[in-house]
């Protein structure tokens, strides 16, 4: 019984230590892990309050995933649980899983068709997150942030459901020469239209409240406006970023290149 609950106990500190950890991602529900493993996640502990029940949703939801998620998720019980997270998930499960290693400056240098997008200076980690979750979905070639903030912070991963395995994402000091076609998002640019973003373009967004900053505009082949209605000063960083990456990815659907 003692062990049990000093078991417990070593359970909770090894996931709050985590939470500070720059190898460890934690992963807090049932979709950022089935994300995680279905991108390749290399999980070093799962645990749940049922774990029957998680393999119950991971039937249902991601069959794929489901024999890992058998596998991997142990029991705790639910005051252990509770414990883990400052909000423990609702679908009862959180789990620990390592970074992956990424070269950073090598994927500034390889030009793919795909964008990359670079957040400078991003404040928000719910913003950062739902920037990673978009830029999985459009196909993006990564998103690099430049600043303070974590982008593999628990927060960031919420908010991206885990999709920080499917793509690099990392950050980077300050955004080097890369020789590749530099778009500046920002709400004075010249108007957003179907085909202005070329292949191998990397698309740098501003921090919610300041923009952009004048050395990466100074530097910019072209100020980017998303058209908005009169009286709108700026939209949400992430929806910013949503609609540039599919305004990329409809035009290549329409004329693949
Ligand atoms: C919340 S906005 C920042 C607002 C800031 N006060 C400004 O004027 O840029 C965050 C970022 O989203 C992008 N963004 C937001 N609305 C935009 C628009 N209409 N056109 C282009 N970029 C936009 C920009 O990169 C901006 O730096």
């Amino acid at each position: 019984m003692g062990g049990a609950a000093a078991d417990d106990r070593a359970l909770i500190e090894r996931f709050r230590a985590a939470r500070r950890d720059p190898a460890l991602a934690v992963l807090e529900g049932f979709h950022a892990l089935k994300h995680a493993l279905r991108f390749g996640a290399e999980v070093a502990c799962a645990l749940a309050r049922d774990p029957e029940a998680v393999a119950a949703l991971g039937s249902r939801l991601a069959p794929d995933v489901a024999p890992r998620l058998r596998e991997l998720v142990r029991a705790i019980p639910a005051e252990g649980f509770a414990r883990l997270a400052p909000r423990p998930p609702a679908t009862g499960v959180i789990a620990l899983a390592h970074r992956p290693p990424v070269d950073l400056g090598a994927v500034l240098r390889t030009t793919t068709a795909a964008p990359l997008v670079l957040l400078e200076r991003p404040t928000h980690h719910g913003n950062l997150g739902a920037v990673v979750r978009v830029a999985a979905a459009a196909g993006a070639q990564a998103v690099l942030t430049t600043g303070p903030h974590d982008p593999w912070d628990p927060a960031a991963l919420r908010g991206s459901a885990g999709l920080h395995f499917a793509l690099p994402v990392g950050p980077i000091e300050a955004l080097p020469a890369t020789g590749r076609p530099l778009l500046a998002f920002d709400p004075a640019g010249e108007p957003l239209a179907p085909g202005a973003i070329p292949p191998g373009a990397i698309l740098a967004f501003g921090s919610e409240r300041q923009g952009l900053g004048e050395a990466l505009l100074a530097h910019a082949t072209r100020r980017l406006a998303i058209p908005m209605a009169d009286g709108v000063s700026s939209l949400n960083l992430a929806s910013a970023v949503a609609i540039a990456l599919y305004t990329w990815r409809l035009g290549c659907l329409r004329d693949p290149r």
